[in-house]
């Protein structure tokens, strides 16, 4: 099975995109995941979405040829943050990659309930008719808080119940994936 991770956060240090390459790594025997992250995809524009520049489309394409899609956001100010707003906007638009295409929402925070709106308001994204992604939520919903304390130098993840609470959410996943395609 493939998937891509899109990570919401392009700053170098990012907590999301941590626990995506960890979850890269750590579950490659279940499925074989891309790590995307989207410091060059810019703004969408309507003017051009028919011709879209080249980093669009090698992102659209990469997505297209996914099984599925796992979101990694960061919540500012209580919602996602406006780059992955803007790179779900490119994926409604023209070909619509994700139209039927399953998804699992994880996010990381400092705190101990960040990031639980701004997957609130992704669900609701991914509901849109330009995205329609079926998507694995409730008990499986993953918000990592804190979770500046629970990587160490390498980048793996130390806290051994998250550990395992992603052990059996990705399990999960991958049967929701198979039960969709
Ligand atoms: C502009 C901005 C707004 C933020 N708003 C929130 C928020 O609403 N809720 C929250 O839990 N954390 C908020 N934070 C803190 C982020 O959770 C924290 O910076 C987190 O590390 C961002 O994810 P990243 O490490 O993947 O970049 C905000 C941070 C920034 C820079």
């Amino acid at each position: 099975m493939k998937v891509v991770g899109i990570v919401g956060s392009v700053r170098k240090d990012s907590l999301n995109k941590a626990l995506a390459n960890f979850v890269a790594k750590q579950f490659e025997h279940k499925f074989e995941m891309e790590v995307l992250t989207l410091e060059n995809i810019p703004l969408y524009n309507q003017d051009i979405e028919n011709d879209a520049p080249q980093e669009v489309k090698s992102f659209k394409e990469k997505v297209a040829a996914a099984d599925a899609v796992i979101w990694f956001t960061p919540e500012y100010n209580g919602t996602m943050p406006g780059v992955l707003v803007n790179a779900i906007d490119w994926l409604s638009r023209v070909n619509r990659v994700m139209v039927g295409k399953p998804s699992l929402v994880m996010g990381a925070s400092m705190g101990a309930l960040g990031t639980v709106k701004a997957q609130a308001h992704l669900y609701d994204v991914l509901r849109s008719p330009g995205i329609d992604s079926p998507f694995l939520a409730g008990a499986n919903q993953v918000v990592v808080g804190a979770a500046h304390t629970k990587f160490d130098e390498q980048g793996n993840l130390t806290d051994d119940n998250t550990v395992n609470f992603l052990d059996m959410v990705t399990t999960n996943f991958v049967e929701f994936v198979e039960k969709n395609n």
